[in-house]
């Protein structure tokens, strides 16, 4: 299957994502993932996309849909991909489906989460992730730990995103209503959105999303 993931900010994209990719053996592709790690790395790509993501705003189309196809096309996404915070705008999303065109290959589903704005500010607030791989997410009460500070699945030091600031969450929140919701309905003229609401706990969210792909869940 190939699938688009779109969500507000702390949606938990990421945390479903995980789960998703398992249970459908395809690849958990983040373009916020492949930019943490060029930033650890400390890539130019890194230097120039932490500029971006610390204000809050999109790291430019052009090096965004190069790293997406490139990651794209690697060996283990041939079969299909879960794509998570990409499309982030209209641009991208036609770029992705040019790629798709020009491989004979189109897209099964855009899984749309929805979550409440003040669930979602308290769910980023929360959050910490792993400095060895920033797929390992946690959050201070909703799925805390075992203990404090340490990743569960690999034992790194949990921190805190630089972007997860009060101000930063207000732009990104800002700039997902402006640039990322319009694909919503840009996927749904193509008929391929369903809606889940992503409150309740993370097992329920995933039993939601994967009856909704399978076409007998609650979505559109
Ligand atoms: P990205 O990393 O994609 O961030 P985001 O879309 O803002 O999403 P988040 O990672 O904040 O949240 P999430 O939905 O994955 O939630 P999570 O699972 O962590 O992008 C970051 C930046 O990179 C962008 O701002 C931009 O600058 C740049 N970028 C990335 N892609 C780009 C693109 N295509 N174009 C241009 N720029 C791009 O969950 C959040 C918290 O909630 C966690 O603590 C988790 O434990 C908890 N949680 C999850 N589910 C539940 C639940 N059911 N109940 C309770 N708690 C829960």
């Amino acid at each position: 299957m190939r699938i688009v993931l779109v969500g507000p900010p702390g949606a938990g994209k990421g945390t479903q994502a995980a789960f998703l990719a398992k249970n459908l053996s395809i690849p958990h592709i983040s373009t916020g993932d492949l930019f943490r790690a060029n930033i650890s790395k400390q890539t130019e790509l890194g230097k120039l996309a932490k500029s971006y993501m610390d204000a809050g705003n999109l790291v430019p189309d052009e090096v965004t849909i190069a790293m997406a196809k490139d990651r794209m096309e690697q060996s283990d996404a041939v079969n299909g991909f879960l794509l998570d915070g990409f499309p982030r705008n209209v641009s991208q999303a036609e770029a992705l489906d040019e790629m798709l065109k020009a491989e004979s290959m189109k897209l099964d589903a855009v899984l749309d989460l929805e979550v409440p704005e003040d669930e979602v500010v308290k769910r980023i607030a929360g959050r910490r992730i792993c400095r060895n791989d920033s797929a390992h997410v946690f959050h201070v009460t909703y799925q805390a730990p075992k203990a404090e500070g340490v990743c569960d699945t690999c034992g790194g030091e949990l921190y805190q995103r630089d972007d997860d600031s009060e101000e930063t969450v207000r732009k990104r929140l800002e700039v997902y209503h402006t640039q990322t919701e319009p694909i919503i309905d840009y996927y749904k003229a193509q008929g391929l959105v369903v809606t889940i609401s992503a409150l309740g706990k993370v097992e329920d969210v995933t039993g939601k999303a994967m009856a909704a792909l399978k076409g007998d869940g609650e979505g559109e």
